[in-house]
């Protein structure tokens, strides 16, 4: 999860490197460098902390070269300062890394005892000497090739030459990789993204394969040094001018975004004229899928889990989910006759595009539910739901987990039509109810001020609980792991059912437990379960929706009531609360909403 950029230009590059830096920096934060070659020398400037650290200094700000790298990072190896810190560099070469090389520490030795002298902690450093040796004997693409073959793990690289003044090597395995082309420059970045800002022309690298970028042309070689043909693809030239507008994070202004993105997604997928989803290309016929396997991570694990409701309820297909860390390891029992989906909203994140690509290899049928459509997950599935959300900066992800379900659920709709397991008459009625979705979203969003107060409480205790039975445990999961990582206290996730199975031990007074409890067939079973964590002195903030019946339990420290809507939708509804919680929560304790610590937006490494 780092961020790469290279530019090779026919004009000084050090301040558009560190701006496309400042665009990296959601792929990690702890610390940025850059590297120019110019009067034919390496000139290597790093900080710890934020790219603007990096900007302040005065050797970047009258930085030459029309040829550089930039890195900003997130730690794997190695303490996160500026020793650490990529470009790593020789006299000869500077490298930036995205992955891991698992092999670093044998490489180390080996290059130790040909006397080469380490500064770093970081595995990436071996790469920079291992180029270095390999360079006393090969020429540039045999040494490039030989040191790929030499490194185990993953890697996106940038590679300038002390003796090559007028090109950039890029090479990938596993940790996404781009080049752009611009007018007089080419680039080099870790995603769309980092490029988009100076061009809409990119080619992809795929596994194995390398590249040189010289200012006015690229060649791509494939991993045995031979030259081949890469597409160029035009990307969709909406350029989001996304900035927080009058907002204080770009978390609060994706929050009160959902109505918005929950329409878009409806819209996209809802064919009102033929009262249909119009999903119309799935690539599979009807009896070539008998179950699902929905994969994920994170927030998106969270959504394959609350879809497994959708799909048990609505399907009669078998439905299993997975984290993506542990399915990429565990013994597979692939069926030609399951569908494998994965959720990811940046389309990159390694174990689950790891996943992707273990059903790959294995023909697996695969799909891909995304926000980032130029994505390598959603390029390297067979078929593609976006999420239509629009690009999402804040780390704590929010829209796009409404925008993940809102999908699946689509997703299970016409599954459930298209098999007969659903009737016509009630997937109209539930079509019908979801176009109402986005402005009970917006209702709900007013719930603000008795939240904000709400979330001091949760600020002096020195733990949480989030409780909730059926659709509701995955929403009390994502509720608590928003509060983790936005407000660094923990918060556990449970089912309300399994509280007195040994959890329970942990309530004591004052302490704060969220329960989640609509008006469902659950709803008298997890009162019950609210009760039984009251009697143990918790304060119990009930987070329910509006109904005529009156809540019969007392003691209830505080009440949030959200829309009544068709049962299906509640989850949209209960989720919005939980995220504005652990919003003010970090807000009050004045800590980095977008950047929480040790977090990176995309987790590009395993
Ligand atoms: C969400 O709040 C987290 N930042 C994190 O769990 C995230 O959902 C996870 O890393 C998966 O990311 P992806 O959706 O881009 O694959």
């Amino acid at each position: 999860m780092c961020g790469i950029i290279g530019i090779n230009s026919n004009k000084s590059v050090s301040a558009t490197i560190i701006n496309s830096l400042k665009k990296l920096e959601y792929r990690g934060y702890d610390s940025a460098g850059i590297a120019t070659l110019s009067n034919g020398l390496i000139n290597e400037v790093k900080s710890e902390g934020r790219v603007d650290n990096l900007e302040k200094n005065s050797i970047v700000q009258n930085m030459e070269g029309n040829i550089g790298i930039g890195h900003v990072r997130w730690a794997t190896h190695g303490l996160p300062n500026s020793i650490n810190a990529h470009p790593h560099s020789s006299q000869n070469v500077s490298v930036v890394h995205n992955g891991i090389i698992e092999n670093s520490t044998l490489l180390k030795k080996f290059l130790l005892a040909r006397g080469h002298k380490f500064k770093s902690q970081t595995d990436t450093e071996v790469i920079v000497h291992l180029i270095t040796e390999n360079l006393k004997t090969e020429n540039i693409i045999d040494s490039i090739k030989k040191t790929l073959k030499a490194l185990h793990g993953s890697f996106a690289l940038g590679i300038i030459f002390k003796d090559q003044p007028d090109l950039i090597v890029g090479a990938r395995r596993g940790s996404p990789l781009a080049v752009g082309y611009g007018p007089n420059e080419n680039y080099l970045g870790s995603d769309s993204y980092a490029l988009k800002s100076m061009t809409n022309k990119i080619t992809y690298l795929n596994d194995g394969e390398f590249c040189i970028v010289k200012k006015n042309h690229v060649e791509f070689f494939n991993d045995d040094g031979v030259k081949i043909n890469k597409k160029v693809l035009e990307l969709s030239s909406e350029e989001e001018k996304y900035d927080k507008g009058e907002y204080k994070h770009f978390m609060a202004k994706e929050i009160e975004e959902q109505p918005l993105t929950i329409k878009n997604g409806i819209d996209e997928y809802i064919d009102t004229a033929n009262n249909d989803i119009n999903i119309y290309n799935i690539p599979w016929k009807r009896d070539e899928i008998s179950s699902i396997t929905l994969v994920g991570c994170g927030t998106a694990y969270h959504s394959c889990l609350m879809a497994k409701y959708w799909f048990e309820e609505l399907t009669s297909l078998d439905v299993n989910v997975d984290i993506a860390s542990e399915f990429r390891y565990k013994k597979n029992r692939f069926k030609k006759d399951n569908l494998y989906v994965f959720v990811s909203q940046s389309g990159e994140t390694a174990d689950t595009y790891a996943a992707l690509d273990l059903c790959n290899k294995n023909n697996m049928k695969t799909c891909a539910v995304v926000n980032v459509i130029e994505s390598s997950i959603a390029r390297d599935s067979e078929f593609v739901l976006p999420i239509h959300c629009g690009i999402e900066i804040g780390v704590a992800s929010t829209k796009a987990f409404l925008g993940q379900i809102l999908i699946l659920y689509i997703l299970a709709l016409k599954l459930g039509l298209l098999r007969g397991d659903l009737e016509k008459k009630e997937f109209s009625k539930k079509l019908s109810d979801l176009k109402n979705l986005p402005k009970l979203i917006e209702e709900t969003l007013l719930i603000d001020n008795k939240i904000q107060n709400i979330s001091y409480t949760f600020n002096e205790a020195k733990g949480s609980m989030f409780l909730g039975r059926g659709f509701s445990y995955p929403i009390a999961l994502e509720g608590a792991l928003k509060l983790k990582e936005l407000s660094y206290i923990h918060a556990e996730g449970y089912p309300a059912g399994e509280m007195k199975h040994g959890p329970l031990a942990l309530i004591e007074e004052g302490m704060p437990v969220v329960v989640l409890a609509p008006r469902d067939n659950y709803y008298k079973k997890t009162i019950s379960n609210m009760q039984e964590v009251i009697a143990r002195g918790a304060k119990v903030l009930l987070i329910t929706n509006k109904s005529k019946d009156e809540i019969v339990s007392e003691n209830i420290w505080e009440t949030i009531e959200v829309e009544s809507t068709n049962e299906d939708l509640l989850p949209f509804l209960l989720t919005i609360p939980l995220q504005k919680l652990a919003y003010y929560s970090a807000l009050k304790k004045g800590f980095d909403i977008d950047k929480p610590r040790n977090l990176a937006k995309s987790v590009t490494v395993e």
